[in-house]
């Protein structure tokens, strides 16, 4: 017998004990060959196992574990501690089991590029005056000695011009130095509504300045806000491929720090679907990514444009789309069905009519795309609810039972979801429809929500949370509109008062509307097994179970009885995705 043969079939065995693992022990192999020690050896080949002083698995199976295996990437037994004692096969690491364990945390709505964009600009936050701000520019401009030009700005962000004893910021205070003379600036107000410029990006500009288009200002010399920042934004030079590259990778590390191991991408235009897709093979791609399509035109149908994606190592998933209903709160652009409080002429602005957004729902249904609409004032949740509804009447077999179609094939989603009609709320309970809420925008609004809506209102409609818990409400930061911490935004949740001061609007611990807190469970929930299923990705994230994706972070303690205190400025130890350690605290 050649020696080739012979090793084929000396080889055979082994070979087929792998295809015959690899496709699932559990599943396929009887229970009395887990019990062959050959098994067993070939088991700890493939096999890796981790136990901790508790794993909280969000299975309902089993809740609450002590270990579990991966294998390939996902999870391929989660048990209790006393198996292991009688099993020496299982080759655990038995001196880590300090540490708490949860799923990987899942952000709901935020955007990578914008989040890398920020960490590679000037940190103004907290400044607390204009020597500050320049000092930091300094340093910033001399570790980075290449930005600066035509075409690469240096990008800052957080002033606040409360902070320059109430004066707006000019172009002179920009003259820092020499080596600010002819430097392209351009920096964010702290609520990212006004941009303060140089000379350089003025001189861009036409000379006289044109007419300051409806809802902007320009509030001094080189200080652009709300409208009037596009004048300025069009001139930007866009970052190309590799910074972009850059940036994801960057706002993926920072992820990983806080535990994060997927997030909701809000907003994706085609080219950069196309560079995600491309980047999510690489070893540096670590944090799952699930992209809403946004068309090169806002609220357009652009399925030529793109395609469904779910890539085979699970790290990119496109499957929905984004629209726009309306904008935001703050600058009384949100669409209401009655006029501000505080601006009785205006009741806001839809950015779609109801006409359009319904034809867009249902082309993009009728497509198999999930439709996610940002709407924030109560009329623009309204139709959007509407269009879900006509869409599902539309594509459900069963008229009778349209909440089981949107649950099963639809998973409509409500981005933002702030200010909701009680009829409304009602409507969205009845259809299923998601609402995808951020915890800390809450929080952020609560000092003027009141005045904008009224007490009344307030009361009834504003950011609703536990009200929407039957809907399993998807939870995010909106990162970089908010931090990326999913601890504040857990603390947000659960105590309604501000992560930052521990405090609501009036000073006090009582928190606003308290009636619509979260509990910490309910608050976990909507960062992991929530967003899972709002991105069809049910039983791969969010969970440890057999047959997920071995995603997990470890904690220093047990969130269920915590002083909520303590929520707010939780780290954590090692964050784990498809069973790799891509984040590991200094201690
Ligand atoms: C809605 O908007 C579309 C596109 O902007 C426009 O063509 C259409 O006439 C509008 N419909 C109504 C009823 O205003
Ligand atoms: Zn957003």
């Amino acid at each position: 017998m050649p020696a080739h043969t012979l090793l084929f079939w000396a080889t055979l065995p082994i070979l087929l004990g792998v295809v015959l693992y690899q496709i699932g022990p559990h599943v396929l192999i009887p229970a009395s060959v887990h019990e062959y020690a050959g098994f067993k050896v070939l088991r700890s080949l493939f096999e890796e196992t981790h136990c901790f002083a508790s794993v909280t698995t969000l299975s309902t199976g089993l809740p609450k574990a002590e270990c579990f295996s991966v294998t390939n990437g996902r999870f391929s037994r989660v048990f209790n501690d006393d198996l292991i004692k009688q099993d020496a096969s299982y080759d655990a690491v038995k001196d880590t089991r300090s540490g708490y364990v949860y799923p990987g945390l899942w952000d709901g709505h935020g955007h990578l590029i914008q989040y890398g964009e920020l960490l590679n600009s000037v940190n103004l936050f907290g400044s607390g005056s204009m020597a500050e701000v320049q000092d930091r520019l300094v340093k910033y401009k001399a570790d980075h000695p290449e930005e600066g030009t035509h075409q690469k700005w240096i990008r800052g962000v957080g002033w606040d011009q409360a902070n320059f004893n109430g004066n707006w910021p000019s172009l002179s205070d920009l003259e820092i130095d020499e080596a600010f003379k002819d430097q392209y600036v351009m920096l964010d107000r702290v609520d990212v509504h006004c941009i303060w410029v140089s000379q350089k990006v003025l001189d861009l500009l036409p000379s006289p300045l044109p007419e300051v288009p409806a809802g902007g200002e320009i509030v001094a010399k080189g200080v652009f806000c709300d409208n009037a920042m596009e004048m300025v934004l069009e001139h930007y030079p866009k970052p190309d491929k590799d910074r972009k590259s850059k940036f994801v990778k960057d706002a993926m590390i920072e992820l990983n720090k806080l535990g994060i191991v997927g997030m909701h991408d809000a907003g994706v235009v085609p080219v950069d679907l196309d560079l995600y897709e491309h980047l999510s093979d690489d070893a540096d791609w670590t944090v799952r990514v699930n992209a809403m399509v946004e068309c090169n035109e806002r609220n357009t149908f652009c399925p030529r444009d793109v395609k469904k994606v779910s890539t085979p190592n699970g790290m990119f998933h496109v499957r929905s789309v984004k629209l726009f209903g309306d904008g935001a709160l703050g600058s009384w652009g949100s669409a209401m069905i009655d006029p501000y409080s505080d601006k009785k002429t205006s009741t806001g602005s839809l950015l779609v009519n109801a006409t359009m957004l319904s034809a867009l729902t249902q082309n993009w249904a009728a497509q198999g795309f999930q439709v996610n609409i940002h709407a924030i004032g109560d009329l623009a949740n309204r139709l959007a609810i509407d269009a879900f509804e006509i869409s599902l009447k539309l594509q459900c077999p069963d008229i009778t039972n349209l909440r089981q179609c949107q649950q099963e094939k639809f998973r409509f989603r409500i981005e933002h979801a702030q200010i909701i009609h009680p009829d409304d709320q009602r409507r969205m309970l009845e259809l299923g429809i998601i609402p995808s809420i951020q915890p800390t925008h809450a929080t952020s609004d609560m000092g003027y929500a009141e005045s904008r809506l009224g007490e009344q209102r307030t009361a009834d409609e504003a950011y609703r949370m536990r009200s929407l818990l039957p809907l399993g409400p998807v939870l995010g930061s909106d990162f970089p509109v908010e931090p990326a911490s999913i601890f504040e935004g857990m603390y947000a949740a659960t105590t309604r008062r501000s992560p930052r001061t521990g405090l609501d609007p009036s000073g006090g611990k009582t928190g606003w509307y308290p009636e619509e807190t979260l509990t910490v469970e309910d608050a976990l929930k909507g960062f992991t097994i929530n967003p899972a299923f709002g991105a069809f990705l049910n039983g791969n994230a969010g969970v440890i179970q057999e047959g997920a994706w071995a995603d997990w972070v470890v904690l220093d303690q047990p969130l269920e009885g915590l002083d909520l205190e303590d929520l707010r400025k939780v780290t954590v130890r090692e964050t784990w995705v498809g069973g790799k350690l891509v984040y590991q605290r200094r201690d």
